[in-house]
């Protein structure tokens, strides 16, 4: 039988249609674009990450000459975010990204090891975690769980399943 997968998402013109609190978010994130270290990659990453405890942690991609050790702007961030709130919860993560090559008018999208992650997160909080993302200019994409843009996904409970 065939079966389907349907996700679905917000999209707004851009941080004027968001609520004040995405707006900042995303406008935090974009300050944090100034904390990468991309040099060899150039394609900066910003994110701000905003806590049940009314908190908000920023952070940046996260580069090495030994290629492989990069870390991406969502893992760095949720790290920092959890390591200096280990009670609360990252309820949502604002996304941006800007690189002088070109114009990045498309929401920057977490890569596959951020959304498995973020999912590994949500699992630990039973909760959700939205996500706010932009490129530098363009349309705003609002998912109201990580775990949308990771379905199927593995994770703690398969690994109890076992
Ligand atoms: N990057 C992120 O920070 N987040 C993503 O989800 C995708 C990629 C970073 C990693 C690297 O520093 C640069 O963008 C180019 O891949």
């Amino acid at each position: 039988m065939r079966q389907t997968h349907h996700i679905i998402f917000a999209e707004y013109e851009g941080p004027e249609a968001l609520s004040p609190n995405d707006r900042q978010l995303l406008m935090e994130a974009r300050q944090a674009l100034g904390k990468a270290h991309a040099p060899y990659s150039g394609f900066r990453v910003g994110a701000a990450a905003l806590l049940s405890n009314g908190a908000i942690v920023s952070g940046a991609n996260f580069e090495n000459a030994a290629y492989p050790m990069c870390l991406c702007a969502e893992r760095s961030t949720l790290a920092a975010a959890v390591s200096q709130y280990p009670e609360a919860r990252v309820t949502t993560l604002a996304v941006t990204a800007a690189t002088e090559r070109m114009a990045v008018n498309s929401p920057a999208m977490p890569c596959g090891a951020c959304r498995q992650v973020l999912f590994e997160f949500e699992q630990k909080y039973g909760h959700s975690i939205r996500l706010v993302l932009q490129g530098q200019s363009g349309p705003v994409w609002v998912f109201e769980r990580a775990s949308d843009l990771l379905p199927f996904a593995f994770g703690p409970e398969t690994l109890q399943r076992i």
